[in-house]
């Protein structure tokens, strides 16, 4: 990986994910309603681990042992990603250069750090940190990068694998809103980390202001250094909050989408539901709601979370996976109040989930 701006990546080829509808035609009855006497799916509990699971999770929760598991599948990652032209430590050195602390300087908000989440405040990914530490923070988009590119072809890992599921993405995006693509004000990418999100939304709507919101001041720091370096900053502004927080902190009333991707997982259960909800009171009527997420229904997703191993390793670094993977999504989404349009695969493992915002008329 040269120094260059950011990490290149190869063209992706176009997908057809669906027929050709209009979003107008797309709006159809929801495909699932609350039933009124049914618990809301957000308030259902997690259903409690297998005899297995539990036995492997109890292995692993002996401390020598989980790190050196977790050691040694971050450095198959470090390997895997100098292979395909993403190396962690040039991207480190990169992202250090670019100084990122003025920028954590520039946009902290004292205000969210006293209201952190509990939930929030825990080891992520094998940081011991979490989300809110530097190192998180400078590996975290060759880690992504690195985590998808076996996507699309698990023998040969490439930079395209991620590159390829955000096309598809934004492509479904695309496939719903037409020509309002073009018209869009504001969208605001929720969980917008390093950035790897913001810089497909910029693409995707090219005349949107973006807002990319996130609560660790490390991840949006090393975004907007990384969006400045390349000069992509001018229709982007950084909110360093709390999802739940949307109709407080995001200064704009003419939201055309929220986009959240890869964050639903990373959330218990209440605070997904505060979020959706968040959203739905921040967004015009007709807006469009797409979340990008691990869709558990995937068989290529099903295949490798059915490996008690494999699964506890990745719960061991998402502690609130099994909140996410037992969810019945759609439902959540409608319940939030939002009519759920569709599920697209976008990837062997991901999906992307569309709904909008109903009219108020739409009720009557
Ligand atoms: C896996 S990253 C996803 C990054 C990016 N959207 C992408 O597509 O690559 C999840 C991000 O969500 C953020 N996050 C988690 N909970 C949040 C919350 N309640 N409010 C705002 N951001 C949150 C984390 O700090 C992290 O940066």
């Amino acid at each position: 990986m040269a120094h260059m701006a950011w990490i290149r990546v190869p063209a992706p080829t176009p997908v057809v994910t669906a027929s050709s509808a209009s979003w107008q035609r797309a709006r159809r009855p929801p495909l699932c309603s609350a039933s009124p006497l049914s618990k809301r799916a957000i308030d259902e509990p997690v259903p409690t681990l297998g005899p297995v699971a539990a036995a492997v999770n109890r292995v692993l929760q002996l401390k020598p042992l989980l790190q050196r598991a977790q050691s040694s599948a971050t450095e198959m990652m470090r390997t895997r990603g100098s292979s395909i032209g993403a190396d962690w430590a040039e991207h480190k050195a990169y992202v250090e250069r670019l100084a990122p602390e003025q920028h954590l300087e520039r946009l902290v908000q004292s205000d969210t750090l006293r209201r952190l989440p509990q939930y929030y405040n825990v080891s992520f990914h094998a940081y011991q940190a979490g989300n809110r530490c530097w190192s998180a923070a400078m590996d975290a988009d060759v880690a992504t990068l690195t985590v998808h590119s076996t996507l699309f072809d698990e023998e040969n890992p490439s930079l395209l694998g991620d590159e390829q599921m955000r096309f598809n993405f934004c492509s479904t995006i695309c496939m719903y809103l037409e020509d309002e693509v073009d018209d869009a004000r504001c969208v605001v990418d929720v969980g917008a980390s390093t950035g790897l999100s913001t810089r497909h939304l910029l693409r995707t709507f090219s005349n949107a202001d973006i807002v990319a919101l996130d609560l660790s001041e490390h991840m949006l720091a090393v975004a907007s250094a990384l969006l400045e370096h390349d000069g992509l900053t001018e229709r982007v502004s950084f909110v360093h909050a709390a999802a739940e927080d949307m109709p407080r902190v995001v200064q704009r009333r003419d939201v055309d989408a929220v986009v959240m991707s890869l964050v639903a997982h990373e959330l218990p259960r209440g605070a997904l539901g505060q979020i959706l909800e968040a959203a739905f009171e921040l967004m015009e009527e007709d807006a469009l709601l797409a979340i990008l997420e691990i869709d558990p229904d995937a068989p290529a997703a099903g295949r490798l979370l059915s490996n008690p191993f494999f699964r506890g390793l990745f719960r061991s670094t998402e502690p609130y996976l099994d909140d996410y993977l037992t969810l019945d999504l759609p439902r959540a989404i409608s319940e939030a109040g939002f009519t759920f349009v569709a599920k697209h695969g976008v990837s062997p493992r991901h999906a992307a989930f569309i709904a909008y915002k109903p009219r108020a008329s739409d009720h009557t």
